[in-house]
C-alpha cells in the first residue's frame, strides 16, 4: 500500500491521462459483452426462430464492437505508455540527483553494481506495473465484476454458484502474494550482487589479469550466478504451486456454468441462445480469475523494486546544508582547526588536531601511510564532519558556510585520481566548464603536463579512457593538478599529487606554484621530505596525531620523529615506522593549548 501511495505522487500530474485510460478501459471491457450477446441473439432469433434478416444487422454490430475494443485498446495502451515512460523518467531524475546530493560516506558503504541495478532493473520493474499491470488489473475487474453481475441478471442462481469460487481464488492469491514477497526481495538482492561482481571485475580488469586471477573471479561469479539461478527457481517453484490452484479453481466455473446453465435450459428457465451467451459471458470471468497471480506477481516484483529506491531516495545524507550563515562569498583562505577529532566508524583516525593556515599559507602534512593526512584535508573540504572540535575557514565554522560554496573555494587534486572519459581538455576544464582553451594551456603549463599533452596523438582533444586509462601515473596527476589550479581556489589542497613524478620536475612545479599561485593557502600532503621542505609549516602526523610541527629547520632543530627520518630513511615517510606517542600527548589540556602555538608558528 505503501509502495502506491509512494508512486501516486509520482502519478499525480498524469490523473488527466489516466481517468482518460480508465474510461477507454471501461468501454473496452462493455463492448467485450457485445460479442456474447450477439452470439446468443443469433443463436436465439436467427438459428432457432429463423429471422434470417437480422443476422446482418447482428453480424455488423459484432464487427464494429471488435473494431471499437481494439481501438479503445490501442489509444489507452499508448496514453499508459506514455504516463510510465514519463513517470519513470523523473524517478530515475530524482534518483540520480539523489546520488549526487549523498556523500563519501555513502558512496564507500554502497556498492556501485546495487546502484546500478536500482537505476535499471529495479526502474522496469515499476514501469510495467505502471505500464500494464494497472491498467490489466483494473480491465480485469471490471471484467468480471460486469461478467458476474450480468449472470446474475440473467440467473441469480447461476450468478451466485460462480460468486462461490472467487473466494477459494482470493485465498490462494493472498497465499501466494504473502511467500513470494520475500522471495523477490532475495532475487533483487542476489541480483545487484551478480551486478557487483560484474561491475567490480570490469573496473579492476587490470589487477585481475596482473595477478591472473582470472579463475578466481570466474569461480567468484559462477558462485553468485548460481545463487541468482537458484533463487530465481525458488521464485518459479512458489509460482508453480501456486498457479495450479490458481487455475483449478478457475476451471471450476466452466463445471459449474456447465452443471447449473445446463439444468436451467433443460428445465426451460434460459433459451439455448441464452446458454449460449453466458457461455461467451463465463470467458469474462475466468480470465480475471486465471490472470489474478500474474497480477500478484508483478505487484510484488514492484513492491520489491520500489522498496529499493525508496530507501535510497529516503537516504538522508550525512553532511546537511543547514545553519548556514554563509553564502556565496569569496573566502580569503584562513584555516583553523581547534581540537579535530574524527573517526570513519569506531577507529579514531584523528585525534586533537589543532593547527591555524594564514592566507597564502603553505602547510605540509607529512606522515607514514594510514597517518590520517588525506582525511585531515576531507575536513577541509566538509567531506566528512569532525566528531568533536571545529573546522574553520575564514574564522567562520565550515558547518555554517555554505557547501557549494566551500567546494568553489577548496581546490582538491585528490589521491585517487579520478579522470572521466573525455577529452584532457574537458577533464582538465571539469570544476571550469566555461574555461577557454589558453586558460587551460596556462593551467597545463603550470601542472607541467603541456609538455606531454601536446605529444599526444590529438593533443588536448585526446580522449582519455574510463578512469584515465592509457596515462602514467605521473601525467594524471598533472592533469589532477591542472584542472585543480583552473579553479583559481582560496585554498588548494593537493594529496600526493606529485608522489609519481620525478624530483626534478616536482621541484618545477612547486616553482610556478610560488610564483603564480602564492596568494593561495596550499595544503601539501606528501611523504617526501624534499616535497614539504619549503612549507611554512609542516604538519607531521603519526596515527592520527600531529606529533611535531614547525618549519623544516625548527623540526631539524627538534631532534625529533622527523630529523629520524630526515637522517635515517632519505627522507620518506613512507618507509619510516610510526611514532609511538607517550601518554603526553593523550593529555587534553596541553592539546588545546597547541592550536595557539601553533597559530603563531
Ligand atoms: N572511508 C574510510 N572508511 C573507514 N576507514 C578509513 C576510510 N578512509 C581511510 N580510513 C582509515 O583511516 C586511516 C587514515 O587514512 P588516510 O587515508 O587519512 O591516511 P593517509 O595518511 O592519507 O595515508 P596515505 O599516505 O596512504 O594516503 C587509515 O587507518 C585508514 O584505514
Ligand atoms: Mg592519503
Amino acid at each position: 500500500m505503501e509502495a502506491l501511495r509512494w508512486l501516486g505522487g509520482y502519478i499525480k500530474k498524469y490523473t488527466f491521462i489516466i481517468i482518460l485510460a480508465a474510461v477507454l478501459t471501461l468501454i473496452h471491457v462493455t463492448v467485450i459483452f457485445i460479442s456474447p450477446y450477439m452470439s446468443g441473439f443469433i443463436v436465439d432469433d436467427v438459428i432457432v426462430n429463423g429471422k434470417y434478416a437480422l443476422l446482418g444487422k447482428y453480424l455488423t454490430i459484432l464487427l464494429a464492437s471488435v473494431a471499437v475494443k481494439e481501438i479503445t485498446w490501442y489509444i489507452r495502451q499508448n496514453l499508459m505508455e506514455h504516463v510510465s515512460q514519463s513517470v519513470i523518467k523523473n524517478l530515475r531524475c530524482d534518483l540520480y540527483e539523489k546520488l549526487q546530493r549523498l556523500d563519501f560516506k555513502f558512496f564507500v558503504e554502497t556498492r556501485t553494481g546495487d546502484l546500478m541495478s536500482r537505476m535499471t532493473g529495479d526502474m522496469d520493474a515499476v514501469r510495467l506495473v505502471m505500464a500494464s499491470t494497472m491498467a490489466n488489473l483494473f480491465q480485469m475487474i471490471c471484467l468480471g465484476a460486469i461478467g458476474l453481475a450480468t449472470m446474475f441478471l440473467a440467473s441469480p442462481i447461476l450468478g451466485l454458484s460462480l460468486l462461490a469460487i472467487v473466494p477459494f481464488i482470493g485465498v490462494f492469491a493472498f497465499k501466494y502474494s504473502r511467500v513470494s514477497k520475500p522471495q523477490f526481495l532475495k532475487v533483487r538482492e542476489v541480483l545487484s550482487r551478480l551486478n557487483s561482481v560484474v561491475q567490480e571485475n570490469i573496473s579492476g580488469n587490470r589487477a585481475v589479469k596482473a595477478f591472473s586471477r582470472e579463475q578466481f573471479e570466474i569461480d567468484k561469479f559462477e558462485k553468485v550466478n548460481n545463487e541468482y539461478r537458484t533463487e530465481q527457481l525458488e521464485n518459479v517453484a512458489i509460482w508453480n504451486k501456486y498457479v495450479p490452484l490458481i487455475d483449478f479453481a478457475a476451471a471450476m466455473t466452466n463445471v459449474i456454468f456447465i452443471f447449473v446453465g445446463g439444468a436451467l435450459a433443460i428445465a426451460g428457465k434460459i433459451s439455448i441462445g441464452q446458454f449460449t451467451m453466458m457461455n461467451g459471458i463465463l470467458w469474462c470471468i475466468v480470465s480475471p480469475m486465471q490472470m489474478i497471480g500474474g497480477f500478484a506477481n508483478q505487484i510484488q516484483q514492484f513492491v520489491a523494486s520500489s522498496v529499493k529506491m525508496r530507501t535510497l531516495l529516503d537516504t538522508e545524507p550525512a553532511i546537511k546544508n543547514e545553519k548556514v550563515t554563509v553564502d556565496h562569498v569569496k573566502l580569503k583562505g584562513k584555516v583553523t582547526f581547534k581540537n579535530v577529532i574524527f573517526s570513519y566508524d569506531d577507529e579514531r583516525v584523528l585525534k586533537y588536531v589543532n593547527f591555524v593556515a594564514n592566507p597564502g599559507d603553505t602547510i605540509g602534512i607529512i606522515g607514514p601511510t594510514g597517518s590520517g593526512k588525506s582525511s585531515l584535508v576531507n575536513l577541509i573540504s566538509r567531506f566528512y564532519d569532525p566528531d568533536n572540535g571545529a573546522v574553520y575557514i575564514d574564522d567562520i565554522n565550515v558547518k555554517n558556510i555554505d557547501v557549494t560554496t566551500i567546494r568553489q573555494n577548496v581546490s582538491m587534486a585528490m589521491q585517487d585520481i579520478f579522470l572521466f572519459s573525455d577529452t584532457i581538455e574537458a577533464n582538465i576544464a571539469y570544476g571550469v566548464p566555461d574555461a577557454t582553451h589558453e586558460d587551460v594551456v596556462r593551467v597545463a603549463k603550470a601542472a607541467d603536463a603541456h609538455e606531454f599533452i601536446i605529444k599526444m596523438p590529438e593533443g588536448y582533444d585526446t580522449i582519455v579512457g574510463e578512469r584515465g586509462v592509457g596515462l602514467s601515473g605521473g601525467q594524471k596527476q598533472r592533469i589532477a593538478l591542472a584542472r585543480a589550479l583552473l579553479k583559481d581556489p582560496a585554498i588548494l589542497i593537493l594529496d600526493d599529487t606529485t608522489s609519481a613524478v620525478d624530483m626534478e620536475t616536482e621541484y618545477s612545479i612547486q616553482e610556478t606554484l610560488k610564483k603564480s599561485y602564492s596568494n593561495k593557502t596550499t595544503f601539501i600532503i606528501a611523504h617526501r621530505i624534499s616535497s614539504v621542505k619549503n612549507a611554512d609549516l609542516i604538519l607531521v602526523l603519526s596515527k592520527g596525531r600531529v606529533i611535531e610541527w614547525g618549519t623544516h629547520d625548527v623540526l631539524l632543530s627538534k631532534k625529533g620523529y622527523y630529523y629520524e627520518v630526515y637522517e635515517n630513511q632519505f627522507g620518506d615517510f613512507n618507509n619510516a615506522p610510526d611514532f609511538e606517542i607517550d601518554n603526553y600527548y593523550e593529555d587534553e589540556q596541553f592539546l588545546e593549548r597547541q592550536v595557539y602555538r601553533n597559530g603563531k608558528k
